[in-house]
């Protein structure tokens, strides 16, 4: 019965849709170069031609062909749009009232949820046009997710990790610190043992996970002792990363410490998340096991400079500069050795909309401009799963673009300041033409 009167609805809406369905828009994007990170090179005058939400061809010079809509952003620099591939929308240091325990007694996750979209929207108009989102409370990210992919909000494409799993006691568990008779009521995911985990890991993809996240070590700002050491067992971790791949969701794994990036790492992550005291063993298993590294360089001086103020315990403070430099240092050797390396900046904890400032400290650390390009497009494409849709402008991908005035390759910074975003042919910041 209830099939049947699913078909009949679905010819219904499949005929309406049909009939009022307009003819793609044809639009022709020209500007003075474009950077290719997947050619690793640099396209003169470049012709994008987007059909729909599609590029259908890249052109160095000429015409627009008849039929579609020039815009032309003369002297500026088109790129792929970008992608980070570590943010966390439903928080921000700007939501801040000055005192870490008042925000955390009285702040909700309700909270979290009105104010997410403003971020997604301050993370579009910066150029970033996809996001990994690793991490947020009641599914906050997977309503985001499907309110923007629905047209209702504007905000980059989202894959979603909603409830991050970890340990009792954890870089996950919010009650850690508090006392024994402080309980938050809202969902978590803390668990513990393998056969637990596994049902944690199907219920984050029951709920709309497109990837799945876990603390494979302490953190910064948690009120555990450590900032490293690792929270779950081997064989948890190996149940996680086992059980998230048989449902087809990629796996990102927090960890600090050089012990449990190890264990992340065999356990077969996809990507380890900071990596900050990764040691030479640790980039060696990376290497073979071609797992993504995902460091979050530019966080350490927001951090320092910021978060006495916005009333954060000391703790965290002490702990992050015993992880800050070294990551910095982590990074540069990882670069050296040629590990795999995909842009993720842990927005939410600077504020959403910086997230470009992270390419001047790459850069700074060891990376040519190109090489931070392409981690935060080719690379960060194919950490996600989306090489086919994302990260390069070419046939058949989305048509994410943006445009920065001046050249990145001669100056990484000037992808701070992005004038023109386009999301699946649609322009959302910047001159419509021009
Ligand atoms: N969310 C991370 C944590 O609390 C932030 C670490 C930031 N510090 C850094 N140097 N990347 O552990």
């Amino acid at each position: 019965m209830r099939s049947i009167l699913f078909l009949a609805l679905a010819a219904v809406f499949g005929q309406a849709a049909s009939a009022a369905e307009p003819a793609p828009a044809r639009v022709a994007l020209s500007a003075a170069r474009l950077v290719a990170p997947d050619q690793g090179k640099v396209i003169e005058h470049p012709l994008v031609l987007i059909e729909g939400e599609r590029v259908t061809e890249v052109r160095s010079g000429g015409a627009a062909p008849d039929g579609y809509t020039r815009i032309d952003l003369g002297n500026a620099t088109l790129l792929p749009g970008l992608i980070d591939c570590h943010v966390h929308l439903s928080a921000d240091p700007t939501l801040s009232s000055g005192n870490y325990y008042k925000d955390t007694l009285q702040r909700s996750a309700i909270d979290d949820a009105v104010t997410a979209h403003l971020f997604a929207q301050r993370t579009l108009e910066a150029g970033f046009t996809t996001v990994r989102n690793l991490g947020a409370g009641e599914y906050i990210d997977v309503a985001l997710r499907n309110a923007i992919d629905r047209g209702t909000l504007a905000g980059p494409r989202i894959l979603a990790a909603t409830l991050p799993l970890g340990a009792t006691g954890g870089h996950a568990d919010d009650t850690t610190g508090f006392s024994p008779y402080i309980q938050f009521h809202g969902q978590t995911g803390v668990a513990d043992g393998v056969d637990a985990v596994r049902v944690r890991v199907r219920e984050d993809v029951k709920r709309g996970a497109d990837v799945i996240k876990f603390m494979a070590s302490a953190g910064v700002l948690s009120a555990e002792e450590s900032v490293g050491a690792p929270q779950y067992s081997q064989a948890e971790m190996d149940a996680i990363v086992d059980e998230a791949h048989r449902w087809g969701k990629r796996v990102a794994a927090h960890a600090h410490g050089a012990e449990a990036i190890r264990m992340a790492i065999k356990a077969g992550v996809d990507s380890v998340e900071h990596a900050s005291l990764i040691d030479d063993e640790g980039l060696k298993l990376a290497k073979q096991h071609g797992t993504y590294l995902v460091f979050d360089i530019y966080n350490d001086d927001y951090i320092l400079a910021e978060y006495a103020r916005l009333g954060f315990p000391a703790s965290m403070t002490e702990k992050e500069k015993k992880v800050g430099r070294l990551q910095r240092e982590s990074f540069r050797r990882a670069v050296k050795t040629g590990e795999k390396l995909a842009f993720g900046t842990d927005a939410g904890v600077y504020p959403h909309g910086w997230n470009g400032k992270q390419f001047a400290k790459m850069v700074e650390w060891g990376m040519t401009p190109m090489q931070a390009i392409q981690a935060a497009t080719t690379n960060a494409a194919d950490l996600l799963g989306w090489a086919d849709k994302v990260g390069a402008v070419a046939p058949g991908r989305y048509a994410d673009l943006i445009a920065v005035d001046g050249d990145p390759l001669a100056d990484i910074a000037v992808l701070e300041h992005v004038r023109f975003v386009m999301k699946g042919g649609a322009v959302v910041k910047g001159a419509a033409a021009r």
